[in-house]
């Protein structure tokens, strides 16, 4: 079992695939940036195989692949047939834009991808132009129809409030999640390097209530799935929501994750710059215990919460390096 120096259980990796995107969404990732890993630098899949085993083995249970656009990264679901032959018990599951779903839904479903969580932030075509830089729309839509044909449910979709931009939008969302049966999660932008000033984050709580008294929701006592999220049920079963609070009420005290970037280094963090390089480790050809060990040892730098809230903004990543 990997535990921190605050006692907490780390069984839960996010795995970033690629950090390019196909989207530039205005909290996430920069407009005209340049400075993506070199595929030298990116961990094969033989490399994302072996970290996954040792972490496997240390007791992580859960594996979310990210990005940027995780879906970019040729033979995706190759690799994942690859991790889920590693424990058949491994719950594995992807966040993605969905724009490239339409055709790979399918075979991530046979590859073993139990969960799927889909940015999307509005409905309005303009509006979601203007928010991820291009028209995305109708390839997401077809992305959502191919998943839900697929099998995949409940599947999640994120959205981002941000005041003055689609923080309207977020009853037509609800909407639409009851029509098609997909989870609605409002997430609280954080601020994280170049994007900070692009992400003003929509304060939730005066959302919750007012979306409470309309649906009659109550607190869900069962989580769905391994993340952050607070969860709220609607009394005829019809609307689940999910409200993710990095800012307004962080739950740093029971983080269960780290990240891993697509070129190997280990960030422990999401609000905080601390990281260990695990590709040099992995290309040196390190035995399996010595590997355990730097893990282990890497974990005991995990810090105990962010600094999102703190001025000036400390975190100079910005999201899709990291994949959220
Ligand atoms: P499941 O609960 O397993 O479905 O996944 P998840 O909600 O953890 O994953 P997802 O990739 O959909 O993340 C949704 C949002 O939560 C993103 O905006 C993430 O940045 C945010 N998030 C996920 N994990 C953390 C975390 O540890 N800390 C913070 N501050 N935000 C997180
Ligand atoms: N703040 C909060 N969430 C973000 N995401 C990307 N950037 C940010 C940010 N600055 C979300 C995306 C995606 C998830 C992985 O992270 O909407 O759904
Ligand atoms: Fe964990 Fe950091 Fe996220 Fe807090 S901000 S929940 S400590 S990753």
């Amino acid at each position: 079992m990997l535990q921190d120096r605050f006692g907490r259980t780390i069984d839960y990796l996010r795995l970033s695939v690629t950090d390019r995107c196909d989207l530039r969404c205005s909290y996430c990732l920069p407009k005209g940036f340049k400075g993506f890993e070199e595929p030298t630098n990116w961990l094969s899949f033989d490399e994302i195989e072996r970290l996954i085993s040792a972490f496997v083995h240390l007791g992580v249970r859960r594996v979310r692949l990210t990005g940027g656009e995780p879906l970019l990264r040729r033979g995706l679901p190759e690799l994942c047939a690859r991790l889920t032959a590693l424990d058949p018990a491994l719950d594995l599951s992807l966040t993605t834009n969905g724009t490239q779903l339409e055709r790979h839904a399918e075979a991530l479903a046979a590859a073993g991808v139990r969960r799927l969580n889909v940015s999307l932030d509005s409905l309005r075509r303009d509006c979601l132009r203007a928010i991820t830089g291009s028209d995305s729309l109708p390839k997401i839509m077809a992305g959502l129809r191919a998943a839900k044909a697929a099998g995949f449910a409940p599947i999640k979709l994120n959205m981002v409030p941000l005041a003055g931009v689609n923080d309207g939008d977020i009853e037509s969302m609800v909407a639409f999640c009851i029509e098609q049966g997909f989870v609605l999660r409002l997430i609280e932008a954080m601020p994280m390097g170049a994007t900070g000033q692009a992400a003003r984050p929509l304060p939730l709580a005066p959302v919750l209530a007012r979306l409470a008294e309309r649906f009659a929701l109550s607190p869900l006592t069962v989580p769905l799935g391994g993340g952050p999220a607070s969860y709220w049920g609607s009394a005829d079963g019809r609307f689940t929501l999910g409200l993710i609070t990095p800012i307004s009420q962080h739950f740093c005290a029971s983080c269960n994750r780290v990240r891993v970037a697509v070129d190997g280094t280990l960030h422990l963090c999401l609000g905080d710059e601390a990281s260990v390089p695990l590709r040099p480790l992995l290309r040196a050809g390190v035995g399996e215990a010595e590997l355990a060990e730097r893990l282990r040892a890497a974990i005991e730098l995990k810090p105990e919460r962010h600094h999102f809230n703190e001025a000036p903004q400390r975190v100079i990543r910005f999201m899709s390096m990291t994949g959220g």
